[in-house]
């Protein structure tokens, strides 16, 4: 099944945001199957915005990415990294629709309070970048109740 790698900055978890973004997930009907609240390695940070390297704000980013606790999750399930990002929004948080996740909670591109992954394989890249321990496995029993 497809999974999504969906992050909480440290500008979401400072705002109490934690609850909201996973009840979202959870009422969707995702599966979640890795979750932990960690401080960000500066190297670990580099790592997985290695694509935006070459980018002005790069440095303002891992610092950002770095500066207190973040949420890292595996959520699961069909079309989780395409839906995941329309949940999300667009980058900028004031072209973000609201009813997404920066739509509602955010303004600045530099504190839009949530990382997901953009493709199945960046998804899959960044998983085990983040969980190389694995995550959990499970079937969840509503799931008859979500697919038919
Ligand atoms: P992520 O889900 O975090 O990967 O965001 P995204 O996929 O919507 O955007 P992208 O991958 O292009 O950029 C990654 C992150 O870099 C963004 O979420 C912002 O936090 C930051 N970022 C992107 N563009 C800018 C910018 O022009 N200025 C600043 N300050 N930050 C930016
Ligand atoms: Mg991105």
């Amino acid at each position: 099944t497809e999974q999504s790698y969906i992050m909480i900055k440290p500008d979401g978890v400072q705002r109490g945001l934690v609850g909201d973004v996973i009840k979202r997930f959870e009422q969707r009907g995702y599966t979640l199957k890795g979750l932990k609240l960690i401080n960000v390695a500066k190297d670990l940070a580099e790592k997985h915005y290695q694509d935006l390297s070459a980018r002005p704000f790069f440095p303002a980013l891992v610092d950002y990415i770095c500066s207190g606790p973040v949420v890292a999750m595996v959520w699961e399930g069909k079309g989780v990294v395409a839906t995941g990002r329309k949940m999300i929004g667009a980058t900028n948080p004031l072209a973000s629709e609201p009813g997404t996740i920066r739509g509602d909670f955010a303004i600045e591109v530099g504190r839009n309070v949530i990382h997901g992954s953009d493709s199945v394989e960046s998804a899959q890249r960044e998983i085990s970048l983040w969980f190389p321990e694995g995550v959990a496995e499970w079937t969840p029993v509503a799931k008859p109740w979500i697919y038919e």
